[in-house]
């Protein structure tokens, strides 16, 4: 049995995020096909997500115990690293992803829980498990290098070891009269079919 950190970060009310609503059809097809898998939602704007004050850094960088796990900072990191497949579900806010997804990565990123320093330099602890980033977009980027999201989030999922990244990007949302609904139809139906392979 799989468990799935399911990563929400937009600040739009339900139903309205092309992003969500992508992300939520691969979350029900995942579903039918692995009826017994665990699916954990995070809500970014649901938790006390926020910028890192100089009191946290100690708690990041200090020696852990039994009660680490129950910080309000370092359970985010505990749990991350407990999950086996990741589904980050974001926008494309100006040219990169929300801050609340930066600065969930801020607490997720902890060395000696999804990372760790050696003689070498840092070692990801997450070797072996998967995750997909689902973005809509208001413009067309595809791997363009202004286009710093995808990349930032391939990167530092790289960093703590997941190397298998898939992107399920809608773009063009944006642009005046485009055929919105049948860009997220699209989108949904990429997600069904990559969810089947997840
Ligand atoms: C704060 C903010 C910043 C944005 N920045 C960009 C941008 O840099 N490039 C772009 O193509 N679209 C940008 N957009 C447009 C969104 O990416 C686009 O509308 C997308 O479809 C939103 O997805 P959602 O429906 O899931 O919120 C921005 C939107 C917001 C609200």
């Amino acid at each position: 049995m799989s468990k799935v950190l399911y990563i929400k970060a937009n600040i739009k009310a339900e139903g309205e995020s092309r992003s969500f609503k992508v992300a939520d059809a691969f979350i029900e097809e995942y579903k039918k096909n692995n009826p017994n898998d665990e699916i954990v939602t995070l809500d970014l704007y649901k938790e006390n997500i926020d910028f890192l004050r100089p009191e946290d850094l100690g708690k990041l960088f200090g020696p852990k115990d039994e009660n680490s796990k129950n910080n309000p900072i370092l359970k985010y990191a505990y749990e991350f690293a407990e999950a086996d497949k990741y589904v980050i579900a974001a926008p494309m806010w100006n040219l990169s992803i929300p801050a609340i997804l930066k600065a969930y990565i801020d607490y997720v990123s902890v060395s000696g829980i999804t990372f760790k320093y050696t003689a070498e330099g840092p070692v990801g602890l997450l070797n072996g498990k998967k995750a997909v980033h689902i973005v809509a977009r208001g413009g067309e980027y595809g791997d363009a290098p202004y286009e710093m999201g995808d990349k930032y989030l391939r990167t530092i999922l790289a960093f703590f070891g997941i190397q298998d990244i898939d992107t399920i990007a809608i773009e063009n949302l944006d642009i005046m009269g485009a055929d919105v609904e049948g860009k997220v139809k699209e989108g949904i139906e990429k997600a069904t079919n990559a969810a089947k392979r997840f």
